[in-house]
This record gives structure tokens, C-alpha cells and sequence, in this order.
């Protein structure tokens, strides 16, 4: 396969108006640099970082013209456009013929072009719709910036006729002295496969092998003895590539990529990787670097994910919808496990059998991407949905059944804020708790009653605090005894207090804090929000580091000392839960809810 980039200076308009359909504005000869409507757009890029268009949620056009130049036979290759990511929907036309359309912002899709590509003067139109509805994943009110438009990479694949593709690699340990290795794919035409797994330095050949020609579907599996194991402080990785080696394609490479052996397991209350327990530390990260908004270069990712690591942080929490997938190469080649999920976000319309179909694409999207990468251990199905609401439960079981249909080897959940009604923490592996005791409501000190309660009825899994932290504006300081809101100070304390706490918890498999930086939220506008979110360790503008980032490492590791309140917990569990717990949630959804439908905040 060949990949040819479509990046680079591409034309765009605003459809303010919603009239370039009817006016056929896909029947873009070429561009039309006289009109005047057209701006210059340096693809990928954001439409909202356009001058004029902060806060602009609507429709944006977006025209490029490329060549075949360097293919002689056109009719040798298929051709695909693949997008990388594009919120939110996109449309599709080249040479003024429609190709499809796809919805949904964070995960790459791929259209076939190889009937109407040209060698010369392609016309490729993509018009993108970033306006919120009801019935999209996520739905109307989420807390992050709405970025629209083609802020990822595009790119031509020009691809054998005769290929594989869906090429998964299962990696298990029957100890750390001897893993399975299965690898499947389906081939496209027909291939005589001839396979090779190399170093990480693709120097030698570890091991080899070949299988009679075919189609359909195919796998092989090997065993490894005293494999290197992948693990995010000795990140090991291997290299497959596989060959055509049919009589007229000798040796012809049609597939390579990087993997890495090693096991996710639970075990009782605990988490194991490669057999042997681990406690998940980190952050939750939105995909957002001002001021380059989504589209994050390379090296800044890179300076994140070291960031994390100096912090003592072994994993990240990839929130709420999967990033470019440039960051899992780095996670995968520095050492950093991820949790990636799709943004099925608190309301959506979970009775729609569309949603449903959305977000399933999307999550197959999202696994079919990063299932090769070793740092992926975990796929979260939502955050923070009415999981008290049956229509909500089933919804999300299914989403879970699919994922572990898809992939059995990964902790699968839906990471809850539910104290205690949560309907489907008996179906995911791993349970999880956001919640925001010493900002939101209540006090810090109330974490450790409060956990020992909620994780009595489901005592025998693993859980993860998956949110927790304050705001800070970077700046505002307080004497100690203060505990000013946003100020410094204050998310010190609560940080601080939590993370000793779940330290102190054994039921507890890890903590992640919300949020590694500050990211932009238009509902978020008092004088120490200003459009953003102040959870982050470092704030949103400048990534200045507060207070609580020089804290974390010292603490990282450090257990309160108090009193063990498991059978209080218990006690309680018992006395409380029938009505009050059930009521207390159902009310602070209710509030929550109620807040969240507040009008739009970006201008139509
Ligand atoms: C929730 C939610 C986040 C949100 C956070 C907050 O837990 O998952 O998306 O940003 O709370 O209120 O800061």
C-alpha cells in the first residue's frame, strides 16, 4: 500500500445559509479564485480556528484539487480516501459525484474512489456540519469545545488489488516465559501469504512463516519463548510484515506494522498485567493544545505523554472520544497504558435506534484503529450516562457485548458517576466512579466512608476513581487556610486528600485525575473560568503548571493514615441504600440534567 497526503493548502467557504447542496456546489470544476467567498485553509485545521469563526457551530465546504501523477496504470490499484477525523458530519464528492458521508468526529473512515479517481485534476469536495443534535453521539451538551471541520490528517491510499486487511494480533501469556501469539486477517482477492516478525530495530528476522494461497478469511498462530514483553516501563515492541508471494507478485509487501506481546487480566479485585498486579496512575487529557486546538503536532503530544511520565503517571485517560492516533504510536513507543472511549456523553437519546447504530460504528471504528496497539488496555463505552435508566442500561450493555465480541482481550466498561443505581457495573469488567467530593458537593474527608459504601454491592471487581479535582486558576493563590475556590491551594487539598485516600483503598485498581490541562468549555465564563475548564494540573493557555503538579510525584505513592472504614461502609450500605442513595441520585441527575439543557452556548 501507498499513502499520498491531501494535506496542505486547500479552499473553503461557510454555508451560513445551508444552500451549497441545493446550489450544487460539489460541481467545483476547479477552484473559482475569483470568488471572493473563498478562504485558504491549511488542511488539517480546524474551521473554528479561522478568524471570524471562533464559536462558529454550522457548515463548512472545503475544496482541493490533487494528481495521480506518479501511477501510469490508474486501473493496476484500488484507491481509497481515508479521513483521519472530521466532526461532524461529513459528505463527500469527487469529480462532482457523491462518495458517502460520514458521522462522527473522532475515529477514521475510508471511501472508495477507484471507479471515478483521475490521473490528472481531481476535484475533491468535502462539506462538514459540526451543529449539535439530539440524536448524535455525543448529543447536545457536552463540556468541551464543539471544533469543527477536518482538523485531522486526509489521505489517498492507493492499495493492491490483492491485499489483507483487519489484521489483529492477540497476544497471551500462558507465563512471562511463553506467550500465544494469534494473528487473523481477511484478504482482499487473492494472496499467497508469506509472514515475518521482526525486532522493534527491523534488523532480524525472530520468526517466519507462510500460508497456501487464498481468500476470505485467514489466521496462524506461534508461540514465543522468553518473548520481550511490552509493559509502559520496558515498552518493548515487535514488527510484523506480511508479503504477497504469489508467483506474480514475488515478495510483494502488502502489510507492516508494530506490535507488542503482553496480557491484560483481572483476577478478583485486581488488575495484572503480563501476571502481576498493577495500580493505574494518571490523568484524564482532552485533544486540545492551544493554540492549535485539535490538530496537536506531534512533538507537543510527545512532550505530553513525557510530562505524564515525569509525573510518575503509568497511564492516561484518553477523555471523552479516542485522540489521533499519533499519540497511541508515542504511548506505544515511550510507555504509557491508555484508556480510550467513545463519547456516548451523559444525555444522549438512547432510545434512538440510530444513536445506537452511531455509536456502535463508532466503537468498531475506534477498536478496529487501535487494536494492534500494546498501550490500549482498556475501551469505555460511555461517561457518566443515566445508567439508573433502563432504556440507558440496555443501550449500553449492548455496546459492551458488541465491544467484547470485537475484542475479548481488553478491559471493556462505562465509566459511571452513579454512587450506587448503576445497572450495568454487574456487565463491565472494571467498575468506576467520577465524582467530585470537595468541589461539586461535599467534603474530601467524606471519599473514603463514601467509597467503602458504594463498593459494597459490587465487591468483587476491580475499581477505578476514573474523575476526580478541582479548578484553579493559574495564579490565584491563598493563604493555606483559606481554601478559596479556584484558588491554587484549594485543588491542592482536594487533590491531594484523594489521591492518599484511594492509595489507602485495596478494592481500588487506580486514580485518574480530572484533568491533566485546562481545555476550553464556552458554559464554563466566570472571571477564573473564562471559557475554560480549570481542572487541569496546567493551565489552558500558556501550560503553566499550578501548585498540584509539583505535588503529585511526592505523593503518588503515599497512603493516608486513618482508620479502615470498610465495615462502617458495609453497615451503612445496608441501612441507607434502599431509599436514600437511590433518591440522592436520581435527584443530582435530575439537577444535573436541568443544567445542562441550558441554551445553546456557541452561535448557530
Ligand atoms: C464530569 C465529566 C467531565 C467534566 C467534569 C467537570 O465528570 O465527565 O466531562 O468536564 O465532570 O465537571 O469538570
Amino acid at each position: 500500500m501507498k499513502t499520498v497526503s491531501l494535506n496542505g493548502k486547500w479552499k473553503c467557504k461557510a454555508d451560513v445559509k445551508n444552500i451549497g447542496i441545493k446550489n450544487k456546489w460539489y460541481n467545483f470544476k476547479s477552484y473559482n479564485v475569483s470568488d471572493n467567498h473563498l478562504m485558504d485553509i491549511e488542511i488539517p485545521k480546524s474551521f473554528n480556528l479561522l478568524k471570524g469563526f471562533e464559536n462558529f457551530e454550522g457548515i463548512f465546504w472545503h475544496f482541493n484539487q490533487f494528481e495521480l501523477n506518479e501511477e501510469k496504470d490508474i486501473n493496476k490499484y484500488d484507491y481509497q480516501i481515508m479521513f483521519k477525523g472530521s466532526n461532524y458530519n461529513t459528505k463527500i464528492w469527487l469529480n462532482g459525484e457523491f462518495l458517502g458521508e460520514h458521522n462522527g468526529g473522532f475515529t477514521p473512515f475510508f471511501l472508495d474512489l477507484t471507479n471515478l479517481i483521475k490521473t490528472r485534476n481531481n476535484n475533491l469536495v468535502v462539506r462538514t456540519k459540526n451543529i449539535r443534535e439530539k440524536d448524535q453521539i455525543p448529543s447536545i451538551s457536552f463540556d468541551w469545545f464543539n471544533w469543527g471541520g477536518i482538523y485531522r490528517d486526509v489521505e489517498l491510499l492507493i492499495l493492491h488489488k490483492n491485499r489483507v486487511k483487519d489484521v489483529f494480533i492477540k497476544t497471551k501469556l500462558r507465563t512471562r516465559q511463553q506467550s500465544k501469539i494469534e494473528i487473523s486477517y481477511s484478504i482482499i482477492g487473492e494472496v499467497s501469504l508469506k509472514w515475518q516478525i521482526l525486532d522493534s530495530s527491523k534488523t532480524d528476522v525472530l520468526y517466519e512463516g507462510t500460508s497456501p494461497e487464498r481468500s476470505g478469511k485467514g489466521s496462524f498462530n506461534l508461540t514465543i519463548n522468553d518473548p520481550k514483553l511490552w509493559s509502559p516501563n520496558v515498552p518493548n515492541l515487535y514488527y510484523l510484515r506480511i508479503f504477497n508471494n504469489s508467483q506474480k507478485t514475488e515478495n510483494l509487501l502488502i502489510f507492516n506494522t508494530y506490535f507488542g506481546i503482553r496480557q491484560i487480566e483481572i483476577n478478583g479485585i485486581h488488575i495484572y498485567l503480563n501476571k502481576e498486579k498493577i495500580f493505574l496512575k494518571g490523568a484524564s487529557l482532552h485533544e486540545e493544545y492551544m493554540p492549535y486546538g485539535r490538530t496537536i503536532p506531534y512533538e507537543k503530544r510527545k512532550e505530553d505523554v513525557m510530562n505524564f511520565k515525569s509525573l510518575g503517571f503509568n497511564a492516561i485517560r484518553t477523555a471523552h472520544y479516542s485522540h489521533d492516533e499519533a499519540l497511541i504510536e508515542i504511548t506505544d513507543k515511550i510507555g504509557l497504558l491508555v484508556l480510550e472511549e467513545i463519547p456516548v456523553y451523559q444525555h444522549c437519546d438512547f432510545k434512538n435506534s440510530q444513536t445506537y447504530e452511531t455509536a456502535k460504528n463508532m466503537l468498531k471504528e475506534l477498536i478496529y484503529r487501535d487494536i494492534n496497539h500494546p498501550s490500549v488496555i482498556w475501551w469505555s463505552v460511555g461517561n457518566e450516562v443515566p445508567l439508573h435508566q433502563r432504556n440507558c442500561a440496555r443501550f449500553i450493555k449492548k455496546l459492551i457485548d458488541f465491544a467484547r465480541e470485537l475484542d475479548e482481550t481488553r478491559i471493556i466498561t462505562c465509566v459511571s458517576r452513579k454512587l450506587i443505581p448503576d445497572l450495568t457495573r454487574k456487565y463491565v469488567n472494571v467498575a468506576s466512579i467520577n465524582s467530585y467530593f470537595g468541589w461539586y458537593y461535599g467534603h474530601e474527608k467524606m471519599i473514603s466512608l463514601i467509597l467503602d459504601i458504594i463498593r459494597t454491592p459490587v465487591h468483587n471487581k476491580p475499581w477505578i476513581y476514573t474523575e476526580f479535582g478541582a479548578g484553579a486558576k493559574y495564579g490565584f493563590h491563598v493563604d493555606w487556610n483559606k481554601q478559596r475556590k479556584y484558588s491554587e491551594e484549594k485543588q491542592l487539598q482536594v487533590l491531594d486528600y484523594t489521591i492518599r485516600t484511594i492509595n489507602l483503598k485495596e478494592f481500588f485498581s487506580g486514580w485518574f485525575i480530572w484533568n491533566y490541562r485546562d481545555f476550553k468549555s464556552p458554559k464554563r465564563t466566570n472571571k477564573f473560568q473564562e471559557g475554560f475548564n480549570r481542572k487541569g494540573l496546567v493551565s489552558g493557555e500558556k501550560n503553566e503548571k499550578k501548585l498540584a503538579y509539583y505535588r503529585i510525584p511526592k505523593i503518588i505513592n503515599v497512603k493516608r493514615k486513618t482508620f479502615n472504614t470498610k465495615i462502617v461502609g458495609i453497615i451503612l450500605w445496608i441501612i441507607l441504600f434502599p431509599l436514600s442513595f437511590f433518591l440522592f441520585t436520581h435527584i443530582i441527575d435530575y439537577v444535573l440534567k436541568y443544567f445542562e439543557s441550558k441554551p445553546d452556548y456557541l452561535n448557530r
